[in-house]
């Protein structure tokens, strides 16, 4: 069963004296029930951080908690109109504030997104571990459970986190250790307010999609590759046939490398250019022998 206790700040003031001493006041509001039923507003008086006379309203009247305290709250519960405008303050100003607070915030709902990633697996004991991963729902409460062809799997959860991410969103993690068998179908069920009935999300053991994303920038840098190449290698080729005369296509020697060639330039001297398709920058050069 969830319960909720919620505490409901309504006002705090601090004076600050002259002399260093501090009085603060703060008033609350606490309910756990959704018919606030048992909504409860308590005022408290704070001298120099200590809490020295409170009123409670399901007590009706001031506690006092320090010397100064006790001789206060037995002064003020003498006061009887007071007493009962306190006490008035749980339908006076509780209640219609957490009216707003219900219908502004609690009674939102944001969808969890979710997926099924495998985090380990083991060669040896053919064993895999499946992460059931449910990211930035509201409100908190939700179930993560898994299925095995449409059964519940019971036994092999390993553990769950539960995470708040500081922002009224959660997250959660359910993980399982499971022997996995062909033919079978393992899907993670979230149920969450958010949802109209329970959402079942199928692990596909094909390919995740990081694997998809690194195989796709591993094509990506290839392709580029081969473009930069290409590219280079004709411009190598078109620079070397408009300097020299004479130019020979690139040959192979009868061991399968690539040759040198020889080009004879207009000044007559002998220059070498190298015909590796690996050196594409590579330019021409005239040989010291
Ligand atoms: C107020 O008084 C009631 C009755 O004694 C008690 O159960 C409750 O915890 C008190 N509330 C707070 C916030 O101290």
């Amino acid at each position: 069963m969830f319960k909720l206790l919620i505490l409901f700040i309504l006002q705090t003031a601090v004076l600050h004296t002259a002399n260093g001493d501090s009085l603060a006041m703060s008033a609350w509001c606490y309910w756990s029930k959704d018919d606030l039923s048992d909504m409860e507003s308590i005022r408290s008086q704070i001298i120099n951080k200590i809490k020295y006379v409170e009123f409670n309203s399901t007590l009706g009247k001031y506690v006092g908690f320090t010397e100064t305290g006790v001789r206060n709250a037995e002064a003020w519960n003498k006061d009887t109109a007071r007493l009962q405008a306190l006490k008035a303050e749980v339908d006076t100003v509780c209640k219609p504030n957490a009216g707003i607070y219900y219908s502004n915030i609690l009674s939102k709902t944001v969808e969890p997104q979710v997926e099924v990633v495998q985090t380990k697996q083991s060669e040896g004991s053919h064993l895999s571990w499946l992460m059931c991963s449910a990211y930035s729902f509201y409100p908190k409460l939700i179930k993560v459970t898994w299925l095995r062809n449409g059964k519940e799997i019971k036994s092999d959860v390993t553990s769950t986190e539960e995470m708040a991410d500081g922002d009224w969103y959660y997250q959660i993690h359910s993980h399982l250790e499971y022997k996995p068998e062909s033919g079978e179908e393992i899907s993670c069920v979230v149920e969450h307010a958010s949802f109209k009935k329970p959402m079942s999300y199928k692990w596909d053991p094909s390919m995740s999609e990081p694997d998809k994303s690194k195989i796709a920038i591993g094509a990506s840098g290839l392709v580029l590759g081969v473009v930069l190449s290409a590219a280079g290698f004709i411009y190598y080729r078109k620079k070397c046939s408009g300097q020299w005369q004479n130019h020979q296509e690139p040959s192979r020697t009868s061991d399968g490398s690539w040759s040198p060639h020889k080009h004879r330039s207009s000044g007559g001297e002998t220059q070498e250019c190298l015909m590796n398709p690996l050196h594409l920058f590579n330019t021409c050069f005239i040989p010291n022998s």
